[in-house]
């Protein structure tokens, strides 16, 4: 099977092995799907406007996350329940990480340990839910600092967990709490204790990088105001994201968030990620030029594990750097770090 068509065929190979209900929990959005749906379409909406003339006999598309080299500028997306995809869960995803040089960012409720996932040797950021016991938060923040932890990426689109609308069986009639609370300190909690903390502020990214002595990424963030308003809060980074449609529906699409943000925080050191429905080196390459120094995989990474464990991941994480070396030539620019966005436009159809 050719490269490209593997990556378009990968969610109906992945839906061929897994559980209907854990293929409906990893592809859904919340309430009606309007984001969900809007996504990938939103990233192929942008038309480029190509350099012509220019010397792309060598591409370079190695950058630096916070500090931490890659090869390509593909990370993964913090999601839930690996272990529903390959038995080896989060492990496996991280080795299949670790042998494409890239990075992943681990979700909080993950069911493999911190210290595992460490040992695995990927570079990883930890994503974390406040709860509103900060004990429990703090506990496994110095877990996550033992384990290696490169960054804290703190999630704020969720202050309530989005609605999903199910029918018949659900993943939650499947799983065990420990394929995706490894990581829960002992204790006695009540689902008080447990439940998302819904009265942050800014105020909480300093907390977060006092308490770990790592760079705090936000994660959800939709509009350039929130964008400063991270900066100036200390905030090493920010990620456009709208969960993948799994929070408020009808969420813009990053894809139209993107370029806003980027012009909040021009002339700041913030680094800016993206994610949400980047599935094609053409979307990777809108991203770029618009302001965003790597993008994040979530579903797509998941297929990949499904279908083929951690060489899933590597493949798709190389393929996707393949892709976007391809289109970095068309565009007429080799290196990822001089696309400007005055090589993307929108597409206004006649
Ligand atoms: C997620 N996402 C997510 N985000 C987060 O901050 N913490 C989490 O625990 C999870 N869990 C999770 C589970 C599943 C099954 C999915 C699909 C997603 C959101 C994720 O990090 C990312 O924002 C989106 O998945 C990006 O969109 P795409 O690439 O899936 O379109």
């Amino acid at each position: 099977m050719g490269r490209m068509r593997w990556i378009d065929t990968l969610e109906a190979a992945a839906a061929e092995k897994l559980p209907e209900a854990v293929h409906r929990y990893y592809r859904q959005g919340a309430a009606g799907g309007v984001s969900v749906g809007e996504a990938v379409a939103a990233w192929s909406s942008y038309r480029f406007r190509p350099r012509v003339l220019n010397d792309v006999s060598t591409v370079e598309l190695g950058t630096t996350v916070l500090g931490t080299p890659v090869d390509v500028p593909v990370l993964v997306a913090p999601s839930t329940l690996h272990r529903m995809a390959d038995p080896d869960g989060e492990l496996a995803m991280a080795t299949g990480v670790a042998a494409a040089n890239s990075l992943i960012g681990l979700s909080s409720n993950a069911g493999t340990t911190f210290a595992d996932v460490g040992a695995s040797g990927v570079p990883w950021w930890l994503q974390i839910y406040v709860v509103r016991n900060r004990e429990i938060t703090e506990r496994m923040l110095d877990a996550a600092v033992e384990g290696g932890a490169r960054a804290v990426v703190l999630t704020v689109d969720t202050p309530v967990v989005g609605r999903k609308e199910d029918t018949g069986e659900t993943v939650w009639d499947l799983v065990q709490p420990s394929q995706f609370l490894a990581n829960l300190p002992d204790g006695d909690w009540t689902d008080e204790d447990l439940a998302k903390a819904d009265d942050l502020s800014p105020d909480v990214i300093g907390w977060l990088a006092e308490r770990t002595g790592l760079p705090v990424v936000v994660k959800g963030v939709l509009r350039g105001d929130d964008a400063k308003r991270c900066a100036d809060a200390g905030a090493a980074g920010v990620i456009v994201s709208n969960h993948g449609g799994r929070q408020l529906d009808a969420s813009i699409p990053t894809a139209q968030a993107l370029p806003e943000v980027a012009e909040a925080l021009a002339g700041t050191s913030t680094e800016i990620y993206v994610d949400g429905g980047i599935r094609r080196g053409e979307h990777i390459l809108a991203a770029l030029a618009l302001g965003a120094r790597a993008v994040f995989v979530g579903r797509p990474a998941l297929w990949a594990l499904t279908v083929d464990g951690s060489a899933g991941v590597t493949r798709l994480l190389t393929d996707l750097g393949t892709e976007l070396d391809h289109c970095l030539r068309l565009v007429g620019c080799p290196r990822t770090t001089d696309l400007t966005p005055d090589l993307v436009t929108q597409h206004h159809p006649h």
